[in-house]
């Protein structure tokens, strides 16, 4: 494990700048959760130490714009989890003002399928979400809960069963305009499995 981790970390550095970002992250998780171990924690400090004359060539990523929008990116974003409990892992999601674009990657952390335990993500307007809830459950499994062609639907993602994700991307502008609501359509899942969106 302590090995493994060291190449990884090693790998990044030097195939990538940004690799120092992910290394000097990485290694301060295990040094935590396996602060027991002091072996671990002396493995990650030489590694960090090494890690440090190289960042003075970071004023090579300094001068690359993109590499900035590419860290940036990572905060417009948001893992999302169903499970088999019909819950999400969170009851608000906030949104970074500074986002052009945000970005929620649904995954089903469950076994159930599809038919049974199906979790879907879609992002709609507050004020609109309960009709569209139940035009939803109108359109159907056919239409995996959501009514074909929806205008009040600002996202939404396929219906998944356990073990499948789905990603969709919001225009931050829009969610700017109006409270919007994340939930899922499933029958019955709309009580519990809901949210706000916050643009903060
Ligand atoms: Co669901």
């Amino acid at each position: 494990m302590k090995p493994q981790h060291t190449g990884v970390c090693l790998a990044l550095s030097m195939s990538v700048i940004l690799g120092l970002a992910a290394c000097s992250n990485e290694p301060t998780q295990p040094a935590a959760s396996t602060a027991s171990t002091p072996a671990a924690t002396e493995a990650s400090t030489p590694t960090h130490a090494a890690s440090h004359p190289v960042a003075a060539s970071s004023t090579v990523a300094e001068a690359s714009v993109p590499t900035a929008t590419t860290s940036d990116a990572g905060d417009c974003q948001f893992d999302l989890e169903g499970n088999d409990a019909m819950t999400f892992n969170t009851k608000t999601i906030t949104v970074p003002a500074s986002c052009a674009q945000f970005t929620i990657k649904l995954s089903h952390v469950g076994k159930m399928p599809k038919a049974a335990m199906g979790h879907n993500v879609v992002v709609t307007a507050s004020s609109d979400v309960n009709k569209v809830i139940a035009d939803g459950l109108k359109a159907g499994a056919a239409q995996d809960y959501v009514k074909s062609g929806d205008e009040r639907v600002l996202a939404k993602t396929k219906l998944l069963g356990g073990g499948e994700s789905d990603s969709i991307t919001l225009d931050v502008s829009k969610l700017k305009a109006a409270p919007h609501t994340f939930v899922c359509t499933f029958p019955g899942h709309s009580g519990p499995m809901r949210g706000n969106i916050e643009v903060k």
